[in-house]
């Protein structure tokens, strides 16, 4: 018996970072040796931010090698897309109808987006809704997610404990896993690493244009033979991920000694980067040898998903009042 129904999703709105891995699918990939897991690939919460359907498909197929090629175990987790159950959108519409917009108007969430200059549009609005059906759909025990997404968690527990209270026991009231103990991982220019910064550092990257990203690490103007500052560096900071103590170590007392120019760490760090991912890069480049397999993953997580979701949403309907006299 897996202990936990674990769920959570990720939005194909890029290509993948170190960020994402380090605050995110490393955890996801370790909770699949304990739990019945269900990953999945937001895209239809991507259409708010992505207009154009070459790319969205992409991104979206890219995550899933992603996923594989860093470890993911189809024996264990169901991964698919989030269209292939569009129940979701059944229900969302659904928990639309018991939702205050005071709920949602208090999202932070939305509140961000639109001050970068993002439409406010009613998709970006109800995202927290869709959320909410993601999750309850499979009737989820935890989600894990980054502290970003917490209050979505707490929105998605409001949401089911307003339908219970309306129309009976229906949901499984979710348990949100905040990867808090997680750090922040620093983007080139040293802010929080994310596609929407421009600052990434992607793990799949070829040696050269991985380099390139690396040696554009913005640093102070120290001359080589100055003593620098370990603990104010985004070099260091990243190499951290990446190195043993010792390794660590030895970074710290040369920046501290002084005749160890940036250069140096930069290129410390660029090795280190490129053996960590060098299993998951070959796996990958053999993964798109072999779509069909992908493919087929990606058929059997969404039929797994769907089953769940039947089962939840024949309870949902039936606590609603909603008949269906045409059922394929
Ligand atoms: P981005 O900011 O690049 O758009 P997302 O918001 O799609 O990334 O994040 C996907 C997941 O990766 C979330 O769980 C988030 O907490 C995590 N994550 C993203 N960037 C970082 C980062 N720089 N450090 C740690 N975790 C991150
Ligand atoms: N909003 C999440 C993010 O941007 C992605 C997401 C969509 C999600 N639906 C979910 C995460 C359901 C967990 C559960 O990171």
């Amino acid at each position: 018996m897996k202990n936990k129904r674990i769920l959570s999703g990720i939005q194909p709105s890029g290509v993948l970072h170190i960020g994402n891995y380090f605050g995110a699918i490393k955890q996801f990939l370790q909770l699949q040796e304990e739990n019945e897991c269900y990953y999945f690939i937001a895209n239809y919460h991507a259409l708010n931010s992505i207009q154009e359907p070459e790319l969205l498909k992409q991104h979206s197929f890219g995550v899933a090698l992603d996923y594989l090629a860093l470890g993911l175990d189809p024996e264990k987790v169901a991964l698919f897309l989030q269209s292939d159950v569009p129940e979701v959108t059944e229900l969302a519409w659904i928990l639309s109808t018991i939702t205050s917009m005071g709920l949602l108007e208090r999202a932070h969430s939305y509140k961000d987006k639109i001050a970068k200059g993002q439409l406010p549009n009613h998709g970006l609005f109800a995202y927290p809704v869709l959320m909410a059906a993601d999750i309850l759909i499979y009737d989820s025990d935890i989600v894990p997610v980054g502290k970003d997404q917490k209050q979505h968690l707490e929105m998605t527990r409001d949401i089911a404990i307003r339908f219970n209270n309306l129309f009976g026991e229906t949901f499984v009231v979710p348990e949100p896993m905040i990867l808090s103990e997680v750090a922040v991982v620093p983007g080139v220019d040293g802010q929080k690493m994310s596609k929407s910064y421009d600052n990434t550092i992607e793990m799949f990257l070829e040696h050269k244009p991985l380099k390139k990203k690396v040696m554009g690490i913005v640093t102070d103007s120290k001359a080589l033979e100055e003593p620098k500052d370990p603990d104010h560096s985004t070099i260091v900071d990243l190499y951290k991920l990446f190195a043993t103590k010792e390794e660590l170590q030895t970074m710290r007392e040369n920046y501290l000694a002084g005749g160890f120019g940036y250069g140096h760490a930069k290129k410390e760090l660029l090795e280190k980067i490129w053996a960590y991912f060098e299993d998951a890069r070959n796996r990958r480049k053999e993964l798109t040898e072999n779509l069909d397999f992908v493919r087929e993953v990606l058929r059997t997580g969404a039929e797994k998903a769907r089953e769940r979701a039947d089962v939840v949403m024949k309870r949902v309907r039936a606590a609603a009042g909603i008949e269906k006299f045409f059922v394929k």
